[in-house]
């Protein structure tokens, strides 16, 4: 599975994605990939061999189909798949579809806006997902940071989960996508024997925070 290595050249694409579509979406992608960072740091810390700048720069690019403009719904995980298989970043390209979706592959509808996705999408979107080798621990991690940190910095899995819920709106699935990333959450916590809070300075800061804007 090849993975973008350098983290000079993934700064660059990065950079690039957001010229063609700037927003608070840049903040929030650095933001993850310093989560990500700090958790598989600490996860090193206890035996396990894991590639700091492989996840580090897989969870900065994890969002770049942004780079096409506001897209609704899972669409833009789509474009990032797409993007990085044509560099032929195969790695890069799977995290962009994962971390839209915190159950596995299991109930891949239940993904915001699934019914919204053309269909051709949908075929591609759960050929990834079918694939048991897809959630590897790098997936994980970053699923889990991408509802660990916004444009502003570190936050509660509730304060990020709620705050997207009131701008985007809930359905009757939404609970199990919740309990998607607190099932991550737990065996990551499991796997370093501490909560991923200590690992994400200031994360308390955001308790005072607006939620919902
Ligand atoms: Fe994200």
């Amino acid at each position: 599975m090849k993975y973008i290595l350098n983290r000079d050249y993934a700064k660059e694409l990065i950079k690039w994605a957001y010229a063609q579509n700037e927003g608070p979406w840049f903040k929030h992608s650095l933001n993850v990939a310093k989560a990500t960072e700090n958790i598989l740091m600490e996860l090193n810390n206890n035996g396990y061999e894991l590639d700091v700048d492989l996840g580090y720069n897989a969870a900065l690019l994890h969002d770049i189909g942004r780079y096409k403009g506001f897209t609704k719904s899972v669409i833009h995980s789509y474009d990032g798949y797409t993007y990085f298989e044509e560099l032929g970043f195969q790695g890069n390209a799977i995290v962009c579809v994962t971390h839209s979706f915190p159950n596995k592959n299991k109930q891949i509808e239940i993904a915001a806006d699934w019914s919204l996705v053309p269909e051709h999408m949908k075929i591609k979107l759960v050929e990834v997902l079918d694939n048991n080798s897809t959630y590897d621990i790098y997936n994980k991690v970053i699923t889990l940071c991408d509802a660990l940190a916004d444009s502003e910095g570190f936050t509660t899995l509730e304060n990020r989960l709620v705050s997207v819920g009131l701008r985007h709106g809930t359905n009757s699935h939404t609970s199990l996508h919740w309990k998607g990333f607190y099932t991550i959450k737990n065996e990551l916590e499991g796997l370093l024997d501490k909560s991923i809070y200590k690992l994400l300075p200031g994360v308390e800061d955001s308790i005072y925070t607006k939620v919902g804007y």
